[in-house]
């Protein structure tokens, strides 16, 4: 946006101000003269059908003076900025003009400095505007165009995307994922469960569904997607009410889905779910480490073996690296066993990064879910281990708020 140049609508009755002005202007490489209008009315309908950044506006012509045009200008299209240039250097002026909506304010004839740096300042302003309007518009076309059911959508109007990753495989990655995705979702906070594990990825397996639409189907399709496309190939899990995105149906497929094709797909469904939760794989693809980048929330997963611990810290120092906030860090330790004596509290300690969530070691619970394709979240959540999930599910609800706040504060600092 910012390499744009700045489209600039002259309006002005007098013809040798119109084109002294527009010499002014003819070597500013990014500076575009788009147009001239000789009256008010003129300069009204072209500010329409041009939709420049930046009108220079005179102030007494012929129909309708330039105050009154620069009043309609700025309710028609608010995001263009009015600069007025006029013979009268009256405060009074001046002060109708900028309660007008005019953005600034020159006496004629202008020097070309001031004049230009007036266009530039006014031109930055404009293209700001145009995009936080587009950004307003996308938000809007997804709580209206976007999937059914979601109400309370517009308290929540970009999706998190939770990444649940862990150094060492066979910890419960998947088992907290697919849990935790169950445990987000209801009514108001809408879940979709992404398997980021595209080799041998088994969320499908977790909830029986496999042989269904898979992400190969998205990801061509990544520069055009729709709710529709996205809504018809993610599997409906009518158990828990989640839906789900499936990694490919063979591991030489994995090829097949790029990062930046990945990373495209999540942050259109951050659009229509209040919760995107990405399961993934041990090792670090492109696909993953972009979508540790993007994520608001990592729930790192260790366990209480020291082979897992050691695997953390190094995962720890490398999201340090990568210039991750700790705060976006949740650590949880799985599988615990209270007579193991490594607790969470000396695991944290030791890794200078408290682990904000338990979820015990039960021999049954989770092998007989996973494999009647039944997650325990749905008939054992009572059970500790279900308990472990719902305490894990508001430990990322506090942090996520806690986020907000901070970016809030802090973006009301600068
Ligand atoms: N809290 C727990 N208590 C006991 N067993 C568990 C617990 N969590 C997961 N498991 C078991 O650990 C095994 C591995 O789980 P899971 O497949 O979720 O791990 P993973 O980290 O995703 O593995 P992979 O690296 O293969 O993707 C499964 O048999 C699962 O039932
Ligand atoms: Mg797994």
């Amino acid at each position: 946006m910012a390499v744009d140049k700045i489209r600039v609508l002259i309006v002005d009755d007098i013809a040798e101000t119109r084109e002294n002005v527009r010499k002014l202007l003819q070597f500013e490489a990014d500076v575009e003269v788009v147009g001239t209008a000789r009256t008010g009315k003129e300069g009204i309908q072209f500010a329409l059908e041009m939709n420049p950044d930046v009108v220079l506006m005179d102030i007494n012509m012929p129909d309708i003076d330039g105050i009154t045009a620069t009043e309609t200008i700025c309710r028609q299209s608010p995001h263009i900025q009015v600069v007025i240039l006029s013979v009268q250097g009256d405060q009074n002026y001046m002060r109708r003009a900028m309660l007008a909506g005019a953005r600034d304010f020159l006496t004629k004839p202008p020097m070309g400095d001031e004049l230009i740096s007036a266009i530039k300042r006014a031109g930055k302003m404009a293209q700001e505007e145009r995009e936080k309007g587009a950004k307003q518009q996308m938000v809007m076309t997804s709580i209206s165009g976007g999937a059914p059911g979601m109400s309370g959508f517009s308290a929540m109007p970009q999706g998190k995307i939770i990444v649940v990753y862990s150094p060492k495989g066979g910890t419960g990655c998947t088992t907290i994922a697919v849990n935790l995705a169950i445990a987000l979702h209801n009514e108001d906070t809408r879940t979709v469960l992404v398997d980021g594990n595209l080799q041998f990825g088994d969320v499908a397996v977790f909830v029986n569904e496999q042989g269904k639409n898979t992400i190969v189907d998205i990801a061509p399709r990544v520069e055009d997607l729709d709710s529709d496309i996205i809504e018809d190939i993610l599997i409906k899990h009518q158990a828990s009410g989640i839906r789900i995105l499936a990694a490919p149906q063979k591991p030489e497929h994995a090829e097949k889905v790029s990062a930046d094709q990945f990373t495209k797909v999540l942050q259109f469904m951050q659009r229509s779910y209040s919760y995107v939760v990405v399961d993934t794989s041990s090792i670090l693809t492109e696909v993953i480490l972009s979508a540790i980048d993007l994520s608001d929330v990592i729930v790192l997963i260790t366990t209480q073996e020291i082979p897992a611990i050691k695997n953390s810290r190094l995962i720890l120092d490398l999201l340090n690296t990568m210039g991750i906030n700790k705060d976006r860090i949740l650590f949880a330790m799985n599988r615990y066993d209270k007579r193991i004596a490594i607790t969470p509290e000396r695991v944290g300690e030791n890794l200078k990064h408290e682990v904000s969530a338990v979820i015990p070691f039960d021999e049954k619970i989770p092998l007989a879910a996973v494999n009647r394709g039944i997650p325990f979240m749905l008939d054992n959540k009572s059970q500790p281990i279900g308990r472990g999930i719902l305490a894990l599910a508001e430990s990322i609800r506090a942090r996520v708020i806690a986020l907000e706040s901070e970016n809030e504060s802090s973006s009301a600092r600068r």
